[in-house]
């Protein structure tokens, strides 16, 4: 087990696993972290489809023509549903269940990558999330979000690195416009 900050350092997308399956308690690690996640009112509008078949696997992977590739190659795939009848930010909640998933993973040694479905299309430039729906009998009123892709990492990513991190993003006591004279 690593500590937070070595954990979120630690994190990186994984997009090629090795064939080996999750345990059935790593699996349930995983989704007992989206169970978790805190929800705007306690609401938990969230909903998880969990995919291990390889075929749905693979046509999930169909879902869009860039970046959902890899989901044909990892171990699991949840895919993360909000009932946008149940609240008004369910982007906010079904965004925070998909990360912790992500980070339980990393804790478990495990690698993950998020596949965006909402505002994404597919090949025919459909809606994702209708290809996904529909693939998975998902009704009408659950929007998907993501679908997050899990299994053993092919080879172990570099850490951030902190020397790199993008300190002008961040203002102290009130926002500041960005330096453009040359100095
Ligand atoms: C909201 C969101 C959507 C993303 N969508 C995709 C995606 O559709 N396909 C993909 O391969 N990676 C996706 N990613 C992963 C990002 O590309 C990745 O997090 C980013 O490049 C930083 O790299 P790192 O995760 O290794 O730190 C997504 C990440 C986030 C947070």
């Amino acid at each position: 087990m690593k500590n937070f900050s070595t954990l979120i350092q630690c994190r990186r997308s994984t997009r090629r696993f090795t064939e080996e399956l999750l345990t059935p308690e790593q699996t349930a690690s995983i989704l007992k972290a989206a169970l978790m996640a805190p929800s705007s009112k306690n609401k938990r509008p969230c909903q998880f489809i969990v995919v291990e078949d390889k075929k749905m696997l693979e046509q999930l992977a169909t879902c869009k023509p860039h970046g959902a590739g890899f989901l044909a190659g990892c171990a699991l795939a949840v895919v993360v549903v909000a009932n946008v009848m149940e609240s008004d930010v369910w982007i906010e909640d079904a965004s925070i269940a998909s990360i912790y998933m992500q980070l339980q993973a990393e804790d478990l040694g495990l690698g993950s990558c998020w596949c965006q479905i909402r505002n994404r299309q597919d090949a025919e430039e459909q809606d994702a999330a209708q290809h996904v729906r529909a693939l998975l009998h998902i009704p009408y009123q659950l929007e998907v979000l993501s679908i997050i892709g899990f299994g053993h990492k092919a080879r172990a990513n570099s850490p951030l690195d902190e020397s790199q991190l993008p300190w002008e993003k961040v203002h102290i006591g009130e926002y500041q416009l960005p330096n453009t004279q040359e100095v």
